[in-house]
């Protein structure tokens, strides 16, 4: 097999999840809202057990956890469910950075054709926005503030922690989309100052499937969130349908392991990081986004010259990278990350990210890419 280096795309599920689901499945297969026999009682138990696994994690109420299918989902519903409100109390502005996901930009362009006001804040070549750029546009109409951990193209770290604190006296929602820090950033997660959070469990070890959006609350009030599908009312009536009980407990087996060990998961990231760097010193390149402030998993590098769609698929059979977010790597269009950073087209059509985890043999070697750079550029 060759040597995957796609963790922000998805990461393996660790052994221990996938042995604890394996169980699940095999021994707890209630509906855990059937609550007439033991079966349901069992499996509304192992559901509660990994609420609880989640919000220790995050240092949250058990309570503010609400199962979804993934970040996608928590995204739309944290966007589109606080718009309802928005709509009736005429707050119709939304602040967002130009390097969000798809799943927040799309959800927001969906709301500027019903109306809504949407402004993307511009971010510098850096990568990382100016929280001053954002909390000077705030305005009495802002209904919602939508700002990313780190971004899952660059790994870039953004500064929440500063959004957060500025707009925390205030009535304006805040909202980080945190698929590519949860789990990891662990402690800068359980600092940070916010109403709506997005999780998922397949950026962490865990299952893709399951998710969740943490709905703070403001004193005793719950952020006034709508459904955004209706059904059996489950999880407070915020996200009905039958709850995934396997895929629930291996969510929360790794937010035990992530709570345990996310220092050991940074320092051999971080071992991973310098081996790459070392070993890119061969050639010439150029990373795109500010280290300073790099998530320890991840570079995004542009080899100028280079195509990096013709490098990923020389190099397919002996290492798996990708040039930008999973879900628009089928349709080869520009990142739109790279772009927003004001990057020369010829520097954005040589960028290639790699991104690793713990798992990843420090010694591991990415001479099949060197090898292709070199013969490239010498062309
Ligand atoms: C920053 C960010 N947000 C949202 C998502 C979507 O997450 P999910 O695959 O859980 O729907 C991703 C996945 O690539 C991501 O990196």
């Amino acid at each position: 097999m060759p040597l995957y280096l796609d963790f922000n795309a998805t990461t393996p599920v660790d052994p221990r999840v996938l042995a604890e689901m394996v169980r699940v499945y095999e021994e707890e297969y209630g509906n855990a809202s059937s609550r007439t026999h033991r079966f349901g009682q069992r499996a509304g138990q192992l559901v509660e057990t990994a609420r609880g696994q989640i919000a220790g994690l995050l240092a949250v109420d058990k309570n503010e956890v609400i199962f979804t299918s993934g970040a996608t989902e928590s995204n739309n519903l944290a966007i589109l469910g606080l718009a309802k409100w928005g709509a009736r109390e005429n707050r119709r502005h939304i602040l967002a950075t130009s390097i969000e996901h798809k799943a927040v930009l799309e959800p927001l362009a969906y709301l500027q054709k019903c109306g809504f006001e949407i402004e993307l804040v511009p971010v510098p070549s850096s990568g990382r926005v100016d929280p001053e750029e954002v909390i000077r546009r705030v305005r009495p109409d802002t209904l919602l503030v939508t700002v990313m951990h780190a971004n899952n193209e660059t790994g870039v770290i953004q500064p929440v922690h500063e959004i957060g604190k500025a707009l925390a006296g205030t009535d304006v929602y805040f909202h980080v989309d945190a698929a590519q820090t949860a789990g990891k950033l662990v402690a800068e997660l359980q600092d940070l100052q916010y109403d709506l959070l997005s999780v998922s469990s397949h950026k962490m070890y865990g299952p893709q499937g399951i998710g969740a959006l943490i709905v703070r609350r403001k004193g005793y009030r719950r952020p006034p969130l709508q459904p955004i599908m209706y059904g059996g009312g489950q999880e407070g009536g915020l996200r009905p349908g039958t709850l995934p009980v396997a895929l629930i407990a291996g969510f929360g087996k790794a937010a035990t392991i992530a709570r345990a060990e996310h220092k050991q998961w940074l320092s051999k990231c971080m071992a991973i990081k310098r081996s790459i760097l070392d070993q890119l010193n061969a050639v010439e390149y150029q990373l795109n986004g500010d280290p300073a402030y790099q998530m320890a998993n991840c570079l995004n590098v542009s080899f100028l010259g280079v195509d990096s769609e013709a490098l990923m698929l020389a190099i397919q059979d002996e290492i798996a990278i990708s040039n930008g977010s999973a879900c628009t790597s089928a349709d080869y269009k520009p990142s739109h990350v790279l772009v927003a950073m004001g990057l020369s087209q010829e520097r954005i059509e040589s960028a290639v990210r790699l991104s690793w985890g713990p798992a990843v043999d420090p010694s591991l070697t990415i001479q099949p890419l060197i090898s292709f750079v070199k013969n490239a550029m010498w062309k």
